[in-house]
């Protein structure tokens, strides 16, 4: 519960001698995703006011970067311009601090005359801050802001808290995506899915194929939504769509999410949702093209041929692309990779005899596990869509449970690590609301924010050992029916507040109703930010 009141006094905190004349706000530390533990102390709360200061650890850029954040979430709230110095201050302070611990936990102390955030590491340190700017959200402008001390400690419950976005069906700005990262951030999540290639539009520089962005990264014509009584009628406006982001602007997009202590992980798709590039290099298809960067929505029968010169072009490629993302995975794709050319071409045909295999699919699975071998040489890991289980799993492969959660049991049955993410629960771009005409136009399904909730990702059927392998859970939002940054946000918000705390929190922490008690303190900060949030918040079922 949030206290707003009128007072006019001097107050005497123990040692916080704080003149206040002004509204007073009284943070609840009851946010989104829950924190583990409040333990709330008695006596009178620590205050905050323009003369509090943030101090951190002399040296520590990480830190001081934190700090300054703090600093501005402060200021938006509150108004409040608080300095940030290095010299330790035992009053009237808001220290950060590293420790030690289990990794991004942290413990948020409020004391009678101070403040201390102490993460097990920098990430702990961001997630306290996170945990306090989400706790005083609801100020008022002006306000002195009253702390009741309290012990929070906190830790999430999975390593790998993702949210995805696809870029390929419509582009969006370094600076959206800056936006969007913004976004995670707020919500403790730590990895970004960044969908840089598909049939529709490639959007990574890569200086080795020029090609691959003059002419892959543009398109002519769009399939437009129109949805008649759930049927879905093939309409097209010849419009040209295009965008790619250099070299320059993933290194600043990576950049600006680490410092936010999030791990952007690329996905270059193979073989299938290959039409952009195969559209600037018809060469490397089976059956030689030619083909147009394509405007439609699905999924296309042209896929990378299994010739050698299609591996030398995608190791060039990702030899460039391991370059940008410090990240350990790469996400390669492997969804939705139709047969139907390789069991026609000569050279794919040779390649299965030679190799000795039983079809397609374990060219297929021969295709990643070759990816995969080149990747470890540079130090990375695979990623890939649960199709990747059909034809045999690459040896260290990684795999994502996208077609329900029986992929990512089956890869936790063979002892290797899956990552959730389910349609009927983690697809942001199905619709929010069951009456669709109140929608903008969407994909298909109904995720509402309770369904969101409601999901465990760890499957029953798994035992203990096994859902260790279920490193965490991510929602994705394919983009063919969002044209524009703000259905981004739409489509987002709130449902990344649900899976917030389902990656965040225990089963036994989750409550639908308190949740939406929590999700106002996220909304205040969806208001402070200008998101475009879906508003009827209440009555999403
Ligand atoms: C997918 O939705 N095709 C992974
Ligand atoms: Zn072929």
């Amino acid at each position: 519960m949030k206290i707003n009141r009128l007072i006019c006094s001097t107050m005497f905190v123990a040692g916080m001698a704080t003149s206040v004349c002004g509204a007073q706000a009284t943070a609840d530390y009851n946010v989104a995703p829950q924190p583990r533990k409040i333990q709330l102390l008695s006596g009178a709360p620590a205050s905050v006011t323009a003369s509090t200061v943030i101090v951190c650890t002399k040296g520590d850029q990480t830190l001081l970067r934190t700090a300054s954040f703090l600093a501005q979430y402060i200021e938006e709230a509150t108004g409040l311009k608080l300095k940030i110095t290095d010299k330790q201050q035992k009053s009237n302070s808001i220290t950060l601090r590293v420790q030690s611990g289990e990794p991004e936990s942290y413990t948020l102390t409020v004391g009678p005359k101070s403040v201390v955030i102490a993460g097990a590491d920098q990430a702990g340190v961001f997630y306290g801050v996170q945990t306090l700017r989400k706790s005083i959200s609801a100020a008022t402008k002006g306000n002195t802001l009253l702390l009741p001390q309290v012990v929070v400690t906190d830790a999430p419950r999975f390593g790998y808290r993702g949210a995805h976005l696809d870029v390929s069906r419509h582009f969006f700005t370094p600076g959206e995506v800056k936006r969007f990262v913004d976004m995670l951030a707020l919500h403790n999540i730590n990895r970004f899915h960044w969908h840089l290639t598909d049939d529709q539009g490639w959007r990574i520089e890569i200086k080795k194929y020029p090609k691959l962005t003059t002419l892959g990264s543009v398109r002519t014509r769009e399939q437009i939504g129109v949805d008649i009584n759930g049927e879905r009628e093939r309409v097209f406006i010849d419009k040209s769509h295009g965008g790619f982001y250099t070299q320059d602007d993933i290194r600043e997009v990576v950049a600006y999410a680490a410092e936010r202590f999030v791990t952007v992980i690329p996905e270059i798709e193979m073989p299938g949702h290959a039409r952009a590039a195969l559209a600037a290099f018809p060469e490397l298809s089976c059956c030689g093209g030619p083909f147009r960067v394509e405007g439609e929505w699905g999924v296309l029968e042209d896929i990378f041929c299994t010739r050698e010169e299609v591996f030398t072009f995608l190791e060039n490629i990702l030899t460039e692309v391991v370059g940008l993302f410090p990240s350990k995975y790469i996400h390669i794709g492997g969804d939705e990779a139709p047969k139907l050319r390789w069991s026609r071409c000569h050279a794919c045909q040779e390649r299965i005899k030679a190799l000795g295999l039983k079809d397609e699919h374990e060219l297929q699975s021969w295709f990643v596990t070759r990816m995969e071998k080149f990747l470890a040489t540079k130090g990375k890991r695979i990623i890939g869509w649960d199709e990747i289980l059909e034809g045999g799993l690459a040896p260290d492969a990684t795999v994502m449970s996208w077609r329900g959660v029986e992929g990512g049991v089956e890869a936790a049955r063979l002892g290797h690590d899956a990552i959730m993410t389910p349609t009927d629960y983690m697809y942001f771009d199905y619709y929010q609301s069951e009456n669709r005409v109140e929608e903008p136009v969407a994909i298909g399904g109904y995720v509402p924010l309770e369904k969101v909730y409601s999901y465990e990702p760890c499957p029953e059927e798994l035992t203990a050992e096994q859902r260790r392998h279920i490193i965490g859970v991510q929602a994705n939002l394919w983009t063919e029916y969002i044209a524009d940054y703000p259905h981004v946000e739409y489509m987002s918000l709130p449902r990344m507040a649900a899976l917030c705390e389902l990656q965040w929190c225990g089963p036994e922490q989750k409550n639908y109703g308190e949740f939406l008690k929590r999700l106002q303190r996220l909304t205040a900060i969806y208001d402070l930010s200008g998101y475009n949030y879906r508003r009827h918040v209440a009555e999403a079922k």
